[in-house]
């Protein structure tokens, strides 16, 4: 695997919600086969970037490539047959709660392939057992606990194959031990299927556990005040607020800690 191309190349973005700027002169690479963080306070605008590289929102100034397709100048159809090589699993994303586990993740296979139900249903339990959720399948998602729920929510986010998923604070709301799950399940995912991640998390354990790379953008300033690896950020970064940001428990830094 080469980790050293660029997927996706961010160049001086700006965001904003009409006259209201979030966020401007975004600047940061994604590596290929990288775990990429979007670090920041609530509020400072992570999943309004998620937004906008997965093609829900238009950034207001800059560009993004993915490679070399100018993402926001390609037309609609070019925009969405690059979105359908991506999974995402937004900050919001509940699973149907009328439907099983299995319905779930077969939705996207249904929508937007030709194949046929017996091999989505085949799919459908590849998927579940990779995540760990083998026989769920005929589960609705009110009868399994919230750190299952997004396992199988990641299961549908990685239905298609994707070569890029992204992950809007998967771990929020989960307990240490369901959460410290997810993050070895997202280090499988990205080595099983070669996958990029971008994942929005503000949970240090989780940040110093599996990121290779990150960006750090804030509110006040409006702008990012970090790119780079978060581990190297938190010892080296002379910005105050990186710093504090990522030492809110320093002991995560044990070389001890995976
Ligand atoms: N659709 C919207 N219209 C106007 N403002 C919005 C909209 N969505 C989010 N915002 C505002 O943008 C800011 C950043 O939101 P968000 O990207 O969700 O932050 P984060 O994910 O970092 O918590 C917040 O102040 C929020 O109120
Ligand atoms: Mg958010």
């Amino acid at each position: 695997m080469d980790t050293t191309k660029t997927l996706i190349d961010v160049d001086d973005l700006t965001m904003a919600y009409g006259d209201f700027v979030l966020q401007q002169n975004l600047t940061f690479k994604v590596k290929q086969g990288s775990i990429f963080t979007i670090m920041g306070e609530s509020g400072c605008g992570k999943s309004t970037l998620l937004r906008i590289l997965t093609g829900l929102k238009a950034p207001a100034a800059g560009t993004v490539f993915y490679s070399d397709m100018n993402f926001w100048e390609s037309s609609y159809k070019k925009r969405v047959q690059r979105m359908q090589r991506c999974g995402v699993l937004y900050q919001s994303g509940a699973l149907w709660s009328s439907m099983t586990i299995g319905e779930n993740i077969a939705l996207p296979l249904q929508q937007f392939t030709t194949l046929s139900t017996h091999l989505i249903q085949e799919i459908v339990d590849v998927k579940l057992a990779l995540v760990g959720l083998k026989g769920f399948a005929d589960y609705l998602p009110s009868a399994i606990s919230g750190g299952m729920k997004k396992r199988a929510g990641l299961a549908r986010a990685i239905a298609l194959d994707p070569d890029i998923v992204f992950l809007d604070e998967p771990s929020a709301g989960l307990d240490p031990i369901s959460s410290r799950m997810l993050d070895d399940l997202i280090l499988e995912l990205r080595d099983s299927l070669g996958a990029t991640i971008v994942i929005v998390s503000h949970e240090l354990p989780s940040i110093f556990a599996i990121a290779d790379d990150s960006i750090f953008i804030d509110t006040e300033t409006r702008t990012m005040l970090a790119t780079g690896n978060p581990r190297m950020l938190a010892k080296n970064s002379d910005n105050i607020k990186v710093k504090q940001f990522l030492s809110r428990s320093s002991s995560l830094l044990d070389e001890n800690h995976p």
